[in-house]
């Protein structure tokens, strides 16, 4: 009985423990963006996690610089405030920046306000495989024992998780506030990278010549960031977690189909067909 009691209140203790813990982070975040000074130049990529966010950074730097690819770590030439609030980083480091900066950003809807400065551009991927892709993210880096089904539940299933997959994707697509956003897929960059390269540049006002398209092939392929994968990885927070040496993993499309059962499909696709069908025509806007 007693061994009952101490087991039970150590989970409810770390369960307040992991909360108190979020209430922290997103008060240091909050903190950040107190002082993170807004630019009129400022290219936002907001995405869901795992849908091709490091690739339109390493295509963006290469659009918008002469592409020079000798950083340590992309965060150095495109941050991700998010992180670096919660690594305590200065936000001065940020704000010193030179323009125009291409900001990551994996923040809800309401996050950005009406009067933003800046541009978004919205990377989308195919969400059963952001299942996948995010299955392998969390049993890599955070729970090795987490399985396929329990992952599907947490981030697809779960109405109310904050990073439910089909209510960050809807009210970023439906984009009630009108915030200046161009769409693009995950897809769309592995098909036809040309033409969606030109939709970027004339969203930018870029000049798009044959030297800066090959630059962005040779430096935003699967291959050369596979081989620089460190420059591209996650930053563990902690010394104790380990380095996550799978972050430019595979890189295909249709892998979700496999992993997915036939109930989890069906649930995808009901759910797909009333939250996100209704807004794909923006994929194709100009
Ligand atoms: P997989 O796990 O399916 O391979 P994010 O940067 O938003 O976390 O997305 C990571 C996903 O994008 C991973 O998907 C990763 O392999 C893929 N990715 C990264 N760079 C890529 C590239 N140049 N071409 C295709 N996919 C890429």
């Amino acid at each position: 009985m007693y061994k009952k009691i101490i087991t039970l209140l150590e989970r409810w203790l770390v369960k307040i423990y992991k909360k108190l813990e979020d209430v922290i982070l997103e008060l240091r975040h909050q903190l950040y963006f107190m002082d993170f000074e807004e630019r009129e130049s400022d290219i936002f990529i907001v995405t869901y996690l795992k849908s091709g966010t490091t690739w339109m950074q390493v295509i963006l730097h290469n659009l918008v610089t002469e592409g020079n690819m000798d950083f340590n770590h992309i965060y150095d030439v495109s941050p991700w405030p998010k992180n670096q609030s919660f690594l305590g980083e200065p936000v001065e480091k940020i704000n010193s920046l030179p323009e125009p900066r291409i900001i990551k950003s994996h923040d809800d809807y309401a996050f950005f306000n009406k009067e933003m400065k800046g541009k978004i551009i919205y990377v989308f991927r195919d969400g059963k495989d952001v299942a996948v892709s995010l299955y392998h993210h969390h049993k890599n880096y955070k729970d090795p024992d987490i399985t396929f089904d329990e992952n599907f539940e947490e981030f697809f299933t779960k109405e109310k998780a904050v990073m439910n997959w089909f209510k960050f994707n809807k009210e970023w697509l439906e984009n009630k506030k009108d915030l200046p956003v161009l769409y693009v897929t995950y897809e769309q960059l592995k098909n036809d990278l040309d033409k969606t390269l030109e939709r970027i540049a004339r969203y930018l006002n870029l000049n798009l010549t044959e030297e800066i398209i090959n630059r962005v092939k040779t430096h935003a392929s699967f291959e050369y960031m596979k081989t620089h994968e460190s420059k591209f990885g996650l930053v563990p927070p902690v010394e104790e977690k380990k380095v996550y040496n799978e972050f430019i993993r595979k890189g295909k499309s249709g892998e979700g189909k496999v992993y997915m059962n036939a109930q989890q499909d069906e649930f995808f696709e009901k759910k797909y067909a009333e939250y996100i069908k209704p807004f794909i025509n923006k994929f194709e806007s100009k």
